[in-house]
């Protein structure tokens, strides 16, 4: 099912192939793959002298072409949000997926436990009733699962709240003989939504101390971790830099969006959504791109050419610009549009039109979108 999605989608949008960025039907998503491996080449040689190693995030980019090269790359791996989309990395030979949250739900466990026969995975956990869950279900089926404790580190999300209950479920983990405790989750997701770099830096460093203190406790009670994964792109210099984390998960990096971009310098764009000039009235012009095919952020969603315009607004199918003698765009033109926050955008497409060289060289399936698991339950055909 899942193959027969990838060709149906790729097949329905090859149209597009050797085509200019410029000359798609619009709304279009595109991978300009030139800039993304430029961000890519940035963030290895960045990471080289350090000792966190990267494993992105792929929940932004939900793209097993995308995956691969970041591997190919050197990344140990790649962790996801979801267990559909650890199902479809696996499935896709990335041998080492982590799920940087907890999995809850009979059917979505068992999917977990199937999956992890052919693949090494791991999945954060925080609480002794879901391990004893996972635990049964890959007894059940034969396979083993890593976990990693969640330590809460101020974002109040998943995770333990005291390092003390780290403590008390590491024993119980170490007893589940179809659970391998492999270290912890910490991630630090509350400084991603700090703008200000100084206090950023303070509050991932607080984040690590506390990590620093979960880890030097559960050795000393006899649990080494030998996994500290955690970090984010708007923190991969302070907290992937910090030799108490063995792994960093940035992942939006590679794509950027605004949001991002607001908070780290050096990776370009290479995101953008195609949209065409559908009314021109006066000051205003209207490109056929509205909520339902971009995600905004206050950092803005602008026009690539003419980054000064702010949109007056974003209807369902509507972007609305009020712009002045600048701007050259007639009726009919296409124009890119930078996304405010990429994952929500890519979420929304079936397909990138990948561009190097200004044209489309390949069409990438977005699999799995939303929370879409057609064809990823234990059992179904892939
Ligand atoms: C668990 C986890 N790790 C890491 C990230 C960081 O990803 P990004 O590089 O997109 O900021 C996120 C983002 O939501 C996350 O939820």
């Amino acid at each position: 099912m899942l193959d027969q999605w990838r060709t149906s989608v790729i097949k329905a949008y090859a149209r597009s192939l050797g085509r200019r960025r410029g000359d798609l039907v619009t709304p279009a998503l595109i991978l300009d793959l030139d800039v993304a491996k430029q961000n890519l080449a940035r963030m290895v040689d960045k990471m080289r002298p350090h000792s966190a190693k990267l494993r992105p995030h792929i929940k932004g980019q939900k793209c097993v072409e995308l995956a691969r090269m970041q591997v190919e790359a050197g990344a140990i791996g790649v962790c996801t949000a979801t267990v559909w989309e650890a199902i479809v990395m696996t499935r896709a030979g990335i041998g080492d997926v982590l799920i940087a949250n907890q999995v809850g739900g009979r059917e979505k466990i068992q999917a977990l436990a199937q999956m992890a026969r052919q693949g090494r995975l791991t999945v954060a956990v925080d609480d002794e009733r879901n391990c004893a869950d996972l635990n049964a279900a890959a007894e059940a089926v034969g396979s083993q699962l890593e976990v990693l404790i969640e330590v809460d580190v101020g974002m109040g999300r998943g995770g333990v709240r005291r390092v003390e209950d780290a403590l008390t479920l590491a024993p119980k983990i170490s007893k589940m003989k179809n659970l391998r405790l492999r270290g912890l989750q910490a991630y630090e997701g509350h400084c991603m939504m700090e703008p200000d770099r100084a206090l950023r830096i303070v509050k991932a460093r607080k984040a690590a101390d506390l990590v620093g203190e979960a880890i030097a406790r559960l050795a000393k009670a006899g649990f080494a971790c030998e996994t500290i994964s955690g970090g984010g792109t708007g923190t991969y210099e302070f907290t992937g830099t910090d030799p108490r984390y063995t792994e960093l998960q940035a992942g939006s990096y590679l794509l950027m969006d605004m949001f991002h971009g607001k908070l780290v310098s050096g990776f370009s764009h290479a995101l953008t959504v195609l949209a065409t000039v559908v009314v021109q009235q006066g000051r205003t012009i209207v490109l056929d791109c509205g909520s339902k095919s971009i995600c905004v952020d206050d950092a803005g969603t602008p026009m690539k050419p003419y980054p000064f315009y702010k949109a007056r607004d974003f209807h369902e199918e509507h972007a609305l610009f009020d712009v002045d003698n600048r701007c050259q765009l007639k009726l009919g033109d296409t124009v890119e549009l930078i996304p405010g926050y990429a994952p929500s955008t890519v979420n929304m497409y079936d397909v990138y039109h990948v561009v190097e060289n200004d044209v489309v060289t390949a069409i990438w399936p977005i699999i799995p979108r939303g929370p879409g698991h057609g064809g990823l339950l234990a059992g179904e055909k892939p």
